[in-house]
């Protein structure tokens, strides 16, 4: 096991109608500003119960913050929020909500370009403090310190982490993922899936606990999914999902564990070009990765096909193989389609991609750092 440093600061507060127990969370006097997307918290009454907690606060709001969520839209939150004097935000809504409140709290009081967080890594000195009310299941970004923000005017889509953005608190209330269309369920449950295999599917570093921990996030999605589509207002179901997303991407299965992130990073440059969602890319994305870097992740894999596909008899080969299969079906079956060109996006597409990928330094990525553009470019190819 690797050295490691874990500390996660956000307290959950887990359970239906826990939304009436944030205002204890907020300092007194606070001037709050409400953050969320394009309506989906109001139609669903989030919003309204939101405020109806908050009522002894001075509350503001801003809506308007899109899936993949642009610096140019959340500028316009920053204006406010400076304007207004704002000294607490409060995300309600999804992964690209609460990244874009993590974006709004650190460029609030910075001091420079806040674009510069994202193109230069600039360092962020201090943010607004803030918490989540948290809609969809998928990012962990209630419980992690990473935003993605995207600039239209450049096709950008970068990341930042910093320790100052991890929420305050998150509300984890299962009911508030009834609504949730079933491609937002599916891409929750993609994503989160995709988040374990970064962290665990690389090389052994005897690391028994994340291990064993990462297979049984990996079975409860498996197991749960599925189900989720099928049984909607099926409360345990929801709640296991939604707590397995939170725990895919909070730190704990990645301490002291080789990383990968490449599929990420070739997704995001998917989404920036073609506006697929984050969930789709992966879906693409991930089985082509496994299948181009079968060699250097061969125990990994094995350990993957064994303990979370059944896979023990037989040819090694031919196990990897059908863990890579098992691994697009699952995606299927939850109706995300696993190939470029299933979105219409043939191979003409690639340079393009890849031209991105150089042009951000993704030129070495991988828990070896040896995913280089060439190697990039056949994950692609095999993926159409
Ligand atoms: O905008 P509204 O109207 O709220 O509708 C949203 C949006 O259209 C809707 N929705 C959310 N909760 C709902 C609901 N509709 C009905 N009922 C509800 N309860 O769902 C749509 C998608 O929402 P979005 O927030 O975009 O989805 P997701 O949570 O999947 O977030 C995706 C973003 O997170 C980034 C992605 O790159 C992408 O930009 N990621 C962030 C990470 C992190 N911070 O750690 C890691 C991830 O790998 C990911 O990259
Ligand atoms: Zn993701």
């Amino acid at each position: 096991m690797q050295n490691f440093t874990f500390h996660n600061p956000t307290r959950i507060l887990f359970g239906q109608g826990r939304i009436a127990d944030i205002s204890r969370e907020i300092p007194a006097g606070a001037r709050v500003l409400i953050t969320y997307g394009g309506g989906s918290v109001v139609k669903t009454g989030t919003l309204n119960e939101v405020k109806a907690a908050l009522k002894d606060f001075t509350l503001f709001e801003f809506a308007g913050i899109e899936p993949n969520p642009t610096y140019e839209t959340l500028m316009q939150a920053v204006e406010l929020a400076r304007r207004e004097q704002i000294d607490f935000l409060l995300a309600v809504g999804g992964g690209s909500v609460i990244d874009g409140t993590k974006f709004i709290a650190a460029a609030i009081p910075f001091a420079g370009e806040p674009w510069d967080i994202l193109a230069k890594q600039a360092e962020i000195k201090s943010a607004i403090p803030f918490g989540s009310v948290l809609t969809l299941p998928a990012t962990g970004s209630e419980m992690n310190s990473g935003a993605v923000i995207t600039r239209r005017a450049s096709n950008d889509k970068l990341v930042f982490l910093s320790d100052l953005v991890y929420p305050l608190f998150s509300v984890l209330d299962p009911t508030k993922t009834y609504t949730l269309p079933e491609r937002q369920v599916a891409n929750g449950v993609v994503d989160a899936f995709v988040h374990i295999a970064e962290q665990y599917l690389t090389y052994p570093s005897d690391a028994k606990v994340q291990d064993r921990f990462a297979e049984g996030l990996l079975l409860t999605l498996i197991e749960e999914g599925p189900r989720a589509l099928q049984e909607p207002d099926n409360y345990a179901v929801r709640a296991n999902l939604m707590w397995t997303a939170t725990l895919a991407l909070n730190g704990l299965i990645g301490a002291g564990v080789p990383q990968d992130w490449a599929t990420h990073m070739l997704g995001h440059e998917l989404t920036a070009l073609h506006g697929l969602d984050h969930a789709q890319t992966l879906a693409v994305v991930l089985p082509a990765m496994l299948q181009v870097r079968r060699e250097e992740k061969r125990e990994k894999l094995l350990q993957y096909a064994e303990r979370v596909w059944g896979l023990r008899e037989g040819n090694a080969e031919v196990r990897i193989d059908q863990a890579i299969k098992y691994t697009r079906q699952f995606f299927e079956k939850m109706h995300v389609s696993t190939r470029l060109s299933d979105y219409g996006i043939g191979s003409d597409a690639i340079p393009a991609l890849v031209a991105q990928l150089q042009r951000h330094g993704m030129t070495a990525l991988g828990e070896h750092q040896n995913l280089d553009i060439k190697r990039s470019q056949q994950v692609y190819e095999l993926a159409v």
